[in-house]
């Protein structure tokens, strides 16, 4: 386990002024995070715990072993954040934790937890959807305002989803395979790359020449605003096929050129179902300049930012990001949902909220992949 170094966004030392303040915990995957958020938006500590050397000689997350990671490290994470702002967890208002969707053993972990500090605080739980984690992190970094037009992209989800308000979402598309993030883990593991893929495949495309292969670029132009990376993946698996008949192996220049083609795939699809649900999404939302927000782990991808920004001014709406840091999962954007679900409902307390695997944002949607008893995955 490597501890990265603890980002603190904005100077601790700047006392706070403005509760309440929310204890945020993320264990939903392969990180282990925690954060301090006061209401005015200032993070007043945040730390995560990544886990990619536990997992890296697997090639992915192994659940058991993140479980077991969470257990033995968020207590201490939780003490060094509470440090980090001078506090005790006396002095925090509200304790929120990822409780859905994600890998069950880490939830509970995080849940059981986070309900412990709590209770024994005499303060309220706050059961937070990681992915309106996600969602509602540019309200905190940039200060938007709802409506926006968001598109969320990670490990495990790719959605064009509007957004109204807290708890209020309408998804507009959704992946009917692969999740983007899944993408590229998979291409990085398949050029030999390691794990996680995402930013390996970024670092080897920037060398790369993109028109060297020609992928597929599933459901272009197609009627709707959903998504589709499993085309893709073969694709990506055939071109290096062919590289290692021909040349015996697969060449560094040869990685390059892959990643750089798939960079440009994902791209083209991503900005093409932007450009459908953008309408959708005016139509509802009325004219003027509307925000489009980019979020979730491949929002770290400085290639598609920019080619989403494009789009985004092409079609009059107003681009936004959150920083780097809080693209990828930490604790700032789960305290930060609960400081939003807490100032909405002050009287919440979630302590009867178990973990939930599946917790889709708009649950009026019907399921395209992962249909099962507890509901859609994405
Ligand atoms: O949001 P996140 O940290 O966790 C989930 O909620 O899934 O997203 C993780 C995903 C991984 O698939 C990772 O490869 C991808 O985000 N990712 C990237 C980049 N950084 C992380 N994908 C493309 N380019 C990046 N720079
Ligand atoms: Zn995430």
């Amino acid at each position: 386990m490597s501890d990265r170094p603890a980002v603190i966004l904005q100077a601790a030392n700047t006392k706070p002024t403005v509760r309440p303040f929310v204890l945020g915990i993320e264990t939903s995957c392969d990180e282990t995070a925690a954060a301090i958020v006061s209401a005015d938006g200032q993070i007043l500590a945040h730390r995560v715990l990544s886990q990619i050397d536990d997992h890296a000689e697997y090639g992915g997350v192994v659940p058991e072993i993140a479980a077991r990671q969470h257990i033995s490290n968020l207590d201490g994470l939780i003490l060094k954040v509470l440090k980090d702002s001078q506090m005790t967890v006396a002095d925090v208002d509200a304790v929120a934790a990822t409780t859905g969707p994600g890998l069950v053993g880490g939830l509970m972990v995080g849940v059981m937890t986070a309900k412990a500090a709590a209770r024994a605080a005499g303060k309220p739980f706050i059961a937070v959807n990681h992915l309106e984690g996600h969602a509602l992190t540019v309200r905190l970094s940039d200060d938007i305002s709802f409506p926006y037009l968001l598109l969320l992209v990670s490990g495990g989800h790719c959605q064009l989803l509007a957004v109204y308000g807290v708890g209020q979402y309408r998804r507009l598309g959704t992946t009917i395979d692969d999740a983007v993030g899944e993408a590229f883990d998979k291409t990085a593991k398949l050029m030999g790359l390691g794990y996680p893929g995402g930013p390996a495949v970024e670092k080897a495309a920037l060398e790369g020449n993109p028109l060297r292969f020609k992928f597929p670029r599933p459901l272009m132009n197609k009627p709707g605003c959903n998504f589709s990376f499993s085309g893709l993946k073969t694709a990506v698996l055939r071109a290096a096929e062919a590289c290692v008949e021909a040349r015996g192996a697969l060449y560094s220049d040869d990685r390059a050129d892959i990643c750089a083609a798939f960079q440009h795939a994902v791209a083209d699809c991503l900005t093409n179902r932007l450009t459908r649900a953008a309408a959708l999404f005016r139509e509802k939302a009325g004219g003027g300049e509307l925000p489009f927000v980019v979020a979730g782990g491949v929002a770290a991808n400085q290639f598609l930012r920019a080619r989403l920004q494009q789009t985004c001014e092409e079609l009059g709406f107003v681009f936004c990001a959150p920083p780097l840091a809080l693209c990828t999962d930490n604790g700032a954007m789960i305290a930060w949902a609960g400081m939003e679900r807490f100032l909405a409902d002050p009287t919440i307390d979630d302590r009867d909220v178990s973990p939930r695997p599946r917790w889709p944002l708009d649950q009026s949607a019907e399921p395209l992949v992962g249909r099962g008893k507890k509901g859609p995955k994405s």
